[in-house]
C-alpha cells in the first residue's frame, strides 16, 4: 500500500502514510481512507498479544477462516462411499499446484493403508529377471520431479445431456495438479530387461479392488513415473501412500494407486470394467476405444456458481485453469457474451508439459449479466469444441472425456449459474 520507511516503520507512521496512500488506492477497488473504518482505527487483538509458539502445529493446517476450502462429494452420485469420489475445491485455488489435502479422491474400495514396510513392488511376466523392491530400493534409483495433472475419464461426465451441478468444483473437480517425485518407470523395466515381445504392461494396486489396467509398452518407457513424493512431501494415503503410477496426459484410471506389481505381457488384460472405461459408447452405438490421451479443457473457476461476483461494477477478474495431456497450453480466450466476441487471457506462472496451466482476464464490468465461457488450445493447435460439436460426434450415451467449453451465466447481482448456450 505504501512505501514504510523511518518513523512509517511504526504502527502510528503505517496509519498515516496508509490514510496518504488510500485514495491513490479508490480506482483499483479499495475505500478512500479516513471513512473511520474500525478495522483502520482500533488496534486489533492480534496487534496486542504474542501469537502462537513454534511448536504449537508440528503439521501445520489452515486458519480456520479457510474451512470452506475442502473437498465435497456428491452423495447421490454413487451407492457407496469406498466406492465413491469427492472433488478437489478448484473455485478456492489459485497459481497451478494443487495442495495435497484438497487432491481430489477416487476409489473402488476406499483407501488402503499400507504399512511402508511391508509394501513391495515385484516386476513379472516378459521378463529376464522378475524383480521385487522395497520403498528402499526404490529409493536407490534416480529419480525426478515433474509437475502433471491427473483428470479422471468422468471429470464433467455428468454433463454429457445438459447443464447439470452448479458449481465448478463439481463439474470439473475431478482433477489435481501435483509436483511428483519418483523413478522412471523405464528405469525398473530396464533393470528387470524386458523382452522383445513385451508390448503392454500390467499395473496392480493394493487396495482390496486390485485395480489393475493395461498400458502399452511405448508409454511406460516413456514418461511413466513411480512416484512417492507429491508437492514435496510423501504421497497421502488417499493419493497411493506408498506409491503410485503417474501416467501423464492419460486418463486418471491408469494411474495406479498402492502399486504393488507390473507385469509385462505380449496382449492387452481384459479387465473387470473392460467396456465402460476403455470405451466411449457414441451416438451411432459404436465405441471409440482405447481413448487414453486427456484432450484440452478449460474452466472459468472464479466467477462461478460457488464463487459469485460480491463485488458489484468495476475492475474484474476472471480466472481458470486450462490443461492438455497432448502437451501445453498455447492461449486461452475468454468470452463474456457467450462466444460472440472472444479476447485473448494472460497466462501466468510455469507452462509445463501435461500441466495445469492458470489464465486470468481483467475487465471493467459494467453490472450487465454476462455469459463466461473460457477456450484452450494446446501446443499441436487443438482448439477445445463447444459441447454441441462434441455432441454431433459423440453423441450423449458416454460419460467420458467430456472437455467440451463451459458456460457460466451471471446475473446483475453476480451471481452465477451453470448453463448452456448454443
Ligand atoms: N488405483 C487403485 N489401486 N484403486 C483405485 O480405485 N482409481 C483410479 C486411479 N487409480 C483407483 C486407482 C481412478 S478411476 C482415478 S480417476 C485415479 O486413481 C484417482 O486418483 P486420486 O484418488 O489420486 O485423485
Ligand atoms: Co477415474
Amino acid at each position: 500500500m505504501t512505501k514504510n520507511s523511518g518513523p512509517a516503520a511504526t504502527r502510528r507512521g503505517f496509519l498515516k502514510a496508509g490514510l496518504a496512500a488510500g485514495g491513490a488506492l479508490a480506482g483499483a477497488g479499495a475505500a478512500q481512507a479516513g471513512s473511520g473504518d474500525p478495522a483502520i482505527t482500533e488496534i486489533q487483538p492480534w496487534n496486542q498479544e504474542n501469537g502462537d509458539p513454534v511448536d504449537a502445529y508440528p503439521y501445520g493446517m489452515p486458519i480456520e477462516y479457510e474451512k470452506n476450502v475442502k473437498r465435497r462429494t456428491v452423495y447421490w452420485l454413487t451407492a457407496d462411499p469406498v466406492s465413491s469420489i469427492n472433488f478437489t475445491p478448484l473455485h478456492e485455488l489459485d497459481g497451478i499446484i494443487t495442495p495435497n489435502g484438497l487432491c481430489f479422491e477416487r476409489h473402488h474400495s476406499g483407501a488402503a493403508h499400507i504399512d511402508p514396510a511391508s509394501h513391495r513392488l515385484m516386476i513379472n511376466g516378459l521378463v529376464d529377471k522378475p524383480l521385487v523392491f522395497t520403498m528402499e530400493d526404490l529409493k536407490r534409483f534416480p529419480r525426478e520431479n515433474h509437475v502433471y495433472f491427473l483428470e479422471c475419464a468422468a471429470n464433467s461426465g455428468m454433463e454429457w445431456r445438459g447443464a447439470q451441478l452448479n458449481g465448478c468444483q463439481f463439474t470439473h473437480g475431478m482433477i489435481h495438479n501435483v509436483m511428483y517425485t519418483g523413478v522412471p518407470l523405464r528405469l525398473l523395466l530396464e533393470e528387470a530387461g524386458v523382452r522383445t515381445n513385451g508390448k503392454w504392461i500390467l499395473a496392480e494396486g493394493a487396495d482390496a479392488a486390485g485395480m489393475t489396467r493395461s498400458i502399452p509398452i511405448e508409454k511406460a518407457l516413456d514418461d511413466c513415473l513411480v512416484a512417492f513424493k507429491m508437492n514435496g512431501e510423501a504421497l497421502r494415503k488417499e493419493q497411493g501412500y506408498p506409491v503410485r503410477l503417474v501416467v501423464p496426459g492419460w486418463e486418471g484410471n491408469m494411474w495406479v494407486k498402492w502399486l504393488r506389481r507390473i507385469e509385462v505381457g505380449d496382449k492387452p488384460w481384459h479387465h473387470r470394467e473392460e467396456t465402460s472405461k476403455y470405451t466411449d459408447l457414441m451416438a451411432d452405438g459404436r465405441a471409440r476405444r482405447f481413448t487414453w490421451v486427456m484432450d484440452a479443457k478449460s474452466v472459468i473457476t472464479n466467477p462461478s456458481p460457488q464463487a459469485p461476483l460480491t463485488h458489484g461494477k468495476g475492475p474484474t477478474i476472471i480466472t481458470g485453469m486450462a490443461w492438455s495431456g497432448r502437451g501445453t497450453i498455447k492461449r486461452v480466450d475468454v468470452t463474456l457474451d457467450g462466444g460472440k466476441n472472444w479476447h485473448q487471457a494472460r497466462i501466468s506462472g510455469p507452462s509445463l508439459d501435461k500441466s495445469m496451466h492458470r489464465f486470468y482476464f481483467e475487465f471493467d464490468w459494467d453490472g450487465r449479466p454476462l455469459l463466461l465461457q473460457s477456450r484452450a488450445i494446446d501446443s499441436t493447435g487443438y482448439v477445445q469444441p463447444t459441447k454441441d460439436e462434441l455432441r454431433k460426434f459423440r453423441g450423449v450415451n458416454s460419460i467420458y472425456h467430456n472437455n467440451g467449453i463451459q458456460t457460466w451465466y451471471v446475473n446483475e447481482k453476480g451471481e452465477a449459474e451453470n448453463v448452456e448456450v448454443s
